[in-house]
């Protein structure tokens, strides 16, 4: 595991994103409505996108340009335009840090 730190816990609101880079990946950290905090890959799979730039509802982050919402635990689209899916990494807290391994992406 290369997990390295993103941003800090209290950097990111309930029910929204930030975007950081890691390894020159873009990726957006996001709290969802419970609290809980994931990390997805930060473009759109239908367009040059910025995630973190959209909507968070519940457990899913919707893409501001053309309404695709995307699961944050799996990645996968819920609905159309966008088919393909995001990465996701996993995620550690370690006290107030958000570590992110951006070289495991979780498969699913
Ligand atoms: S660019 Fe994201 S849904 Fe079209």
């Amino acid at each position: 595991m290369t997990a390295q730190r993103a941003c800090g816990v209290g950097d990111v609101a309930v029910s929204s994103a930030v975007r950081v880079e890691l390894d020159g990946v873009a990726i957006a950290i996001v709290k969802d409505s419970a609290g809980d905090i994931h990390a997805i890959g930060d473009t759109c799979t239908h367009g040059e996108i910025s995630l973190s730039e959209g909507f968070v509802e519940d457990d899913a982050i919707e893409c501001w340009a053309h309404g695709s919402q995307f699961e944050l635990r799996t990645g996968k689209p819920k609905n159309l335009p966008a088919y393909e899916p995001v990465p996701v990494f996993p995620v550690t807290i370690d006290g107030d840090d958000v570590l992110v391994d951006v070289q495991n992406p979780v498969k699913l």
